[in-house]
């Protein structure tokens, strides 16, 4: 039987997790992250107050997880390790614990065929290392470094797809801009230093990669195409300098090894160029990535500014645009985020056509949606929802193949229901739904539409 959207037979099907989100950070030895200490200081900040001690309990789960992985089709999983557990402190010793559970996480996967992506960094600072100013103090970096390399030992025998950051620019907008990751500072300059830091380490950790290991190793960048209201100039400006802020910022750097001209002279005009060190910018150049994990789940949409910014206000990227509500969006009314399908064609697209084709996957697309139990018929609950949310993104996808994007996978942000930050248990984007009392686990129905659409490469609609 011929199906409408045919995949390639190798492609990538699985799902995306990280350390924070799943693991239990009060399971095992592990030292202090900054989700840790933010939660035993502002509890308040988390929904219904639950924090990340327990989460999904992977850590105790990981055997069970897996089979339900393998029975959702999954060929590949990206997890993440957590540095603090990894590495209590951030620095110093190795944790041998932590050494025994990641490899018997990794050595499960392999066993049923599910090949392990892994990622070094998932918002996830040690706490020691934050109180040294965090991505603001270039000791850091090295620490990082040596994290990496700790890892790529230990595990780059079995593991051959390697990612040093998910989503770089979020702790810089959450932790320095928008107040909604610790350390809650607003200062546009503090924010530029961190996020450029952060690209040093991710270059370094890229070098020391290639230096001694044989796989493949790339970024994850959370792309959400910017979209001019009109096309008018102002507001085409307004799009561009969006996309210079939140996309070019870490993808030109990551791929073509130099930030966009516009960009650095954006930042000389207004006078807050981030601080650098001789050498830094030959090795962006030189420790470009392999492989790039694109997460994209909604469009930006903007207009020109409709007043001047108050000179009074802290500078921010919002001093060159103001967010635009399209009328009749289609919208995810949990999650306030929109729904766009064709933005993930539109993405590789600009990939192919700006970034030299470079190999892809899809590393996370997915929808929170809230109270779910809902939607339960005979002890299943029924996400069609999710299922048509994935079709659509997928159509896209496939369309893009079409036309020779160098796209190779595609995963669904998440395997299980986990806890997702401030919003806790809000929005739920599992293929199993996870009781939180019990820890039990049981497949949506999108776990089993999933495992057929894998098996066949594919689907008819
Ligand atoms: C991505 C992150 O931004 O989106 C995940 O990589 C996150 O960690 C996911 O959980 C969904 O967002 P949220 O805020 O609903 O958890």
């Amino acid at each position: 039987m011929s199906l409408n959207f045919q995949f390639p037979e190798n492609f990538w099907w699985g799902s995306a997790a990280s350390a924070t989100q799943t693991e239990g950070s009060a399971n095992g030895s592990k030292g202090k992250d900054i989700w840790d200490h933010w939660y035993q200081t502002e509890p308040h900040r988390f929904f219904e107050g639950i924090g990340p001690n327990q989460t999904s309990d992977f850590f105790n789960h990981y055997k069970e997880d897996i089979q339900n992985m393998k029975a959702a089709g999954h060929n590949s999983f990206r997890m993440s390790i957590s540095w603090s557990r990894l590495i209590p402190g951030g620095m110093g010793k190795v944790n041998p614990e932590a050494v025994t559970f990641y490899n018997q996480v990794i050595d499960e996967l392999i066993a049923n065929n599910i090949e392990p992506f892994i990622n070094l960094f998932h918002f996830d600072m040690p706490l020691e290392l934050q109180e040294m100013g965090g991505w603001e103090n270039r000791t850091v970096i090295d620490a990082y470094t040596n994290y990496a390399k700790v890892a790529f030992h230990h595990f780059g025998d079995r593991v051959k797809k390697w990612f040093t950051f998910n989503e770089p620019i979020v702790p810089v907008e959450g932790g320095y801009l928008y107040d909604f990751h610790y350390p809650n500072i607003v200062n546009f300059r503090k924010a530029i230093q961190v996020a450029y830091h952060t690209m040093i380490a991710h270059a370094k950790a890229v070098q020391a990669y290639h230096e001694d290991q044989d796989g493949k190793i790339g970024i994850i960048l959370n792309l959400t195409p910017s979209y001019p209201r009109s096309q008018n100039p102002a507001d085409l400006k307004a799009a561009h300098i969006c996309d210079l802020f939140f996309n070019r910022s870490f993808l030109d750097p990551a791929i073509k090894g130099a930030y966009p001209e516009d960009l650095i002279q954006l930042l000389t005009e207004h006078d807050h160029l981030p601080v650098t060190v001789s050498g830094d910018q030959e090795l962006i150049k030189a420790n470009k990535i392999d492989l790039l994990g694109v997460n994209y789940y909604q469009p930006r949409r903007v207009k020109a500014k409709d007043s001047l910014p108050n000179p009074n206000s802290p500078f921010m990227p919002d001093w060159f645009f103001d967010n635009y509500e399209m009328p009749g969006r289609n919208m995810n009314p949990y999650r306030g985020w929109e729904i766009y399908e064709k933005g993930i064609y539109d993405i590789m697209i600009n990939l192919k056509e700006n970034y030299d084709n470079i190999e892809s996957f899809i590393s996370e697309n997915g929808m929170g949606v809230q109270d779910e139990e809902r939607f339960l018929k005979n002890g299943r609950i029924e996400d069609d929802y999710r299922i048509d949310f994935i079709k659509g993104h997928l159509k896209w996808l496939h369309k893009a193949i079409e036309e020779k994007c160098n796209v190779k996978g595609y995963h669904l942000w998440t395997f299980m229901d986990n806890w997702s930050w401030l919003n806790a248990y809000k929005n739920r984007y599992g293929f199993f739904s996870v009781n939180i009392e019990t820890q039990e686990r049981t497949a949506k129905k999108s776990a089993s539409w999933f495992a057929e659409l894998a098996k066949q490469h594919g689907f008819n609609d």
